[in-house]
């Protein structure tokens, strides 16, 4: 680690805005941070009067940590402010420009849009949701999805997306916890030229057992296809096309408190159960419709293309509803980025003339290795902004997305925020800031982070004397779009993230503070792991490891990985009494798909070693830094020679006594 930090800080490379970007930026003007920090409550309460309120707000924000309340009083409803008024201002402006994985391609405007979300709610309502109910959308990458969210929303329900990744059991833990009414599915959806049996997959679920399911309501993507059964349970699921096409377009929009819950999305958290994220309406659409507009310099004319899934919070966010706040164009992409060849995205922009392009570090180190004829072949000359999300992006990858996909004419902002913040909070505005490649910069107007040590002092420079700091990041004032607590569980939440600093948040990062007050993200300094930009976490995978029949016990870590940030190591003792055919390598396989059916495919292990003893601390704590070394073929230069499973044992040894 100390390594990357110093390459990271010796980073010289600086990028000012161009003067014809920064005259056109939504934001060019350098005294928006200090007007901001002045009075963090008026800036915020700026963006909150751009939105449309049934019923006035009186009070901007109550904050006793860890709770904090946003516009109270306040009535509104996310739908009408990210699709009636614009359908009532511009209905047929582009709302969403979809295209599917297979090369199909559709168009929705604002009044269409606002025709097909009224006739969802009204069948979400005909099945019995209620306002206040919890739906749940397990969903491909099709306007049918963020239909079903704004549906959700317009009647007062809340959704929680589980990503289409995700196996039967973590569908089905998720959808008990949330108590979800109804699931919102797919015959499947296309990626890498597959089919991905989703409706199969809700089946499996509920079969396991999901008792607050009572209906299934299952969109036609794929059709009738041999290798992609559908059985459809009488009196439980119903087809989106027959429940829809007798509904009336016409459907009031709830009005709901500022603080009425929007939705639940569920994150990966240290001790293994995922957490239920919450966010309210009011203040998360007034943090999502800032950040769209000044960070993504949001447009009327822009195409907005976020290469995110919906299932993760940045498909949330700045697919869904901070765009749609502003009325903009959002592409929609179901696919995967190699698919029919290598050049799918760049075929994409160059196709729908995107301009902003808002993807994460694993793609684009992706993209370099399979080298730069791809995009060079297609014309991104529409492309004005590029963003990144998810991880920290190493300076090479940034000097090669702004170089190759750029062209050098368009600036980069490398945006760090999580599930819990709702929407970004370190940022580059890109007609203001000057820009370093790996640093995230500075914090978004009105949001203050500080450097904290780890006996809980703040180690912040004060301002005028600028030195180096490296500690956890802490976010010290309440901001709008904050998570409003873990959903059923208060007391997880204020011991995850507000205890180890009382009062503050914690965001479980560690971070760097330059002598120009810029911020480098450092990755996770808790058990979480970011493989390919997603959260999780290393017990989860440890729960799925032990519950093959051949796993006694296993210990897992994040190994450094070219592409994916991190990979999943797993490191097991055999059960004893398991029996095996003798051949390790076919054992390893069926566990690596163990998990991979357990949890989801982005959680399968790269590596699976065997092992006789897990090295631990005198206390009983897994040296998880010695595993690490071991993944990482440093502590023996070549890892095969863990078939030997003494190697942990004797390593362990070895450290004790360098110790
Ligand atoms: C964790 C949050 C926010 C949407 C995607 C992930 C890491 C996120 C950056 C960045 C360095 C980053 C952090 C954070 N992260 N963006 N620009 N630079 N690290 O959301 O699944 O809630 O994960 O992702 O470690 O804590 P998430």
């Amino acid at each position: 680690m100390s390594e990357t930090i110093q390459t990271l800080l010796s980073e010289e490379r600086r990028f000012a805005p161009s003067p014809e970007f920064a005259a056109q930026a939504n934001a060019n003007d350098p005294a928006i941070y200090e007007r901001a920090d002045a009075d963090y409550e008026a800036w915020w309460k700026g963006w909150a009067d751009q939105l449309d309120w049934f019923e006035p707000y009186h009070t901007v924000c109550e904050f006793k940590a860890p709770n904090a309340k946003w516009f109270l009083g306040g009535k509104l409803n996310a739908a009408y402010n990210c699709v009636d008024r614009h359908a009532e201002r511009t209905p047929d402006k582009r709302a969403i420009v979809f295209e599917g994985e297979p090369g199909d391609s559709r168009t929705i405007t604002y009044r269409e849009l606002k025709d097909e979300v009224s006739r969802f709610a009204n069948a979400l309502m005909q099945l019995g949701v209620e306002r206040g109910d919890r739906v749940c959308i397990y969903m491909p990458m099709v306007p049918e999805l963020a239909i079903a969210m704004l549906a959700c929303a317009r009647i007062g329900a809340a959704h929680s997306v589980v990503f289409g990744g995700f196996s039967a059991d973590s569908l089905q833990e998720r959808t008990n916890d949330a108590q979800c009414k109804v699931i919102v599915t797919a015959d499947g959806g296309w990626r890498r030229g597959s089919i991905v049996p989703l409706k199969r997959t809700v089946d499996e679920a509920l079969e396991k057992g999901c008792p607050s399911v009572h209906k299934v309501i299952v969109l036609e993507r794929i059709g009738p296809d041999a290798t992609n059964p559908v059985a459809m349970v009488s009196g439980r699921d119903i087809w989106w096309s027959e429940i829809v096409s007798v509904q009336s377009t016409d459907c009031p929009c709830a009005s709901m408190d500022s603080e009425d819950l929007l939705y639940i999305l569920y994150t990966s958290g240290s001790t293994g159960k995922p957490k239920g994220i919450t966010h309210t309406t009011g203040g998360y659409l007034t943090g999502t419709m800032a950040t769209s507009k000044l960070a993504l310099d949001l447009k009327d004319d822009d195409l907005h293309f976020c290469t995110a899934d919906c299932g993760w919070v940045t498909g949330h966010s700045y697919i869904v509803y901070g765009p749609m706040a502003c009325g903009a164009t959002v592409l929609m992409y179901e696919g995967a980025p190699d698919t029919p060849e290598k050049d799918r995205f760049w075929r994409i922009i160059e196709k729908h003339r995107a301009t902003i392009l808002y993807t994460a570090p694993t793609a684009i180190r992706a993209f370099m290795k399979w080298g730069a004829e791809y995009p060079r072949r297609c014309d991104l000359s529409s492309l004005r902004l590029l963003g990144s999300v998810g991880e920290p992006i190493n300076p090479e990858a940034w000097i090669w997305y702004q170089e190759e996909i750029g062209g050098g004419r368009c600036p980069v902002i490398d945006t760090w925020w999580q599930t819990e913040t709702g929407a970004m909070m370190i940022t580059p505005l890109p007609g203001i800031t000057e820009t370093k490649p790996g640093s995230a910069t500075r914090t978004f107007p009105g949001i203050s982070a500080r450097i904290y040590n780890e006996e809980g002092m703040d180690i912040t420079p004060a301002d005028g004397s600028r030195h180096e700091v490296g500690g956890f990041l802490v976010l010290d004032r309440p901001w709008p779009s904050m998570t409003r607590g873990i959903f059923n569980d208060p007391d997880r939440f204020e011991k995850t993230y507000w205890s180890k600093f009382p009062g503050r948040y914690f965001a479980g990062d560690g971070a760097k503070l330059d002598e120009d007050g810029y911020f480098w993200l450092l990755g996770r300094v808790d058990d979480i792991m970011l493989v390919a930009g997603h959260n999780i976490s290393t017990m989860e995978v440890e729960s799925a490891l032990v519950s093959h029949p051949a796993v006694a016990e296993a210990a897992v870590i994040g190994k450094t990985h070219e592409l994916k940030g991190q990979a999943i190591a797993a490191f097991v003792i055999l059960r004893s009494d398991h029996r095996h055919d003798g051949d390790p390598a076919h054992l390893v396989n069926e566990i690596k798909a163990h998990v991979a059916h357990k949890i989801g495919p982005i959680a399968r292990p790269d590596d699976v070693f065997i092992t006789a003893e897990l090295p631990k601390t005198r206390s009983g704590k897994i040296m998880r830094r010695l595993l690490r070394d071991v993944a990482e073929g440093r502590a023996l230069g070549d890892t095969t020679t863990l078939a030997d499973p003494n190697v942990v044992a004797s390593l362990k040894d070895k450290y004790e006594s360098t110790e």
